[in-house]
């Protein structure tokens, strides 16, 4: 598979086959991603990988923490989008929604069955493989940036080995069960989860396709 290739089918999957993913695929993924570039080559990416029992262990652990705390752990360590979206993204972001429940039959009314797919994320969306991105929670903005340039790097060498992905910034609603878990330094943050395994072809969530702007709106080619 070429770059174009990897870049155009990566979509964001979220059903997975029960289909166990060789620790020798996951250590290549995640070796090869270190090449991504990085400010100063800072490269400030710390990434967990779980599967089986580990993996197990930490969803089992935030499906009994949530009765309690349906909404996760406040306060955040950081907003997820600004209070209040403005236009074009509020629009964008309320069609990937819209689009997203579509798939699966959900009506806007139906806030039960909203909240109980939101809730699949907390089980990566049943992949054999959670990732969970950190970094030290003293960088800044570029820093932050240089972990998604990561974490695409990984979804698209994913794609190389037959393998589909979705990023998952919910994971941040659970941090402190996630750094208690991870046991992780006080000085390191979760920003993003990331599902990883092979792709339920069959599943109707897995059919969105979303949108993007067009090339004019997002880019501007001058002096050519
Ligand atoms: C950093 C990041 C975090 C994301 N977090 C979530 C998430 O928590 N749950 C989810 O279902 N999708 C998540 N997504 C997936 C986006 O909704 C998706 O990338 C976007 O709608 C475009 O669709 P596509 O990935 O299928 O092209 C995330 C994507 C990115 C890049």
């Amino acid at each position: 598979m070429n770059v174009s290739e990897a870049v155009a089918t990566r979509t964001s999957c979220r059903a997975y086959l029960p289909t166990p993913v060789p620790a020798a695929t996951v250590r290549a993924v995640l070796d090869a991603a270190r090449q991504s570039p990085s400010g100063g080559n800072l490269q400030p990416w710390r990434v967990y990988a779980l599967a089986g029992p580990s993996l197990a262990g930490l969803v089992a652990l935030v499906r009994s923490r949530m009765p309690a705390n349906p909404l996760g752990e406040a306060p955040v360590e950081y907003d997820i989008y600004p209070g209040h979206l403005w236009e074009p993204f509020r629009s964008r972001r309320f069609k990937c929604g819209e689009d997203l429940y579509a798939t699966i039959g959900v009506k806007r009314e139906d806030k039960l069955a909203r909240l109980l797919q939101f809730a699949r994320n907390f089980e990566f969306f049943g992949a054999p493989v959670g990732l969970l991105f950190c970094l030290d929670r003293r960088l800044g903005p570029p820093q932050w940036s240089d972990v998604g340039m990561y974490m695409q790097t990984v979804m698209l060498l994913a794609r190389g080995h037959g393998l589909d992905t979705c990023a998952q910034e919910a994971w941040s609603i659970w941090h402190r069960t996630v750094g208690e878990y991870l046991a992780l330094p006080p000085e390191l943050m979760l920003f993003s989860g990331m599902a990883l395994g092979y792709r339920d072809e069959s599943a109707p969530i897995n059919r969105l396709r979303t949108e993007r702007a067009p090339l004019e709106e997002v880019a501007e080619l001058r002096g050519f």
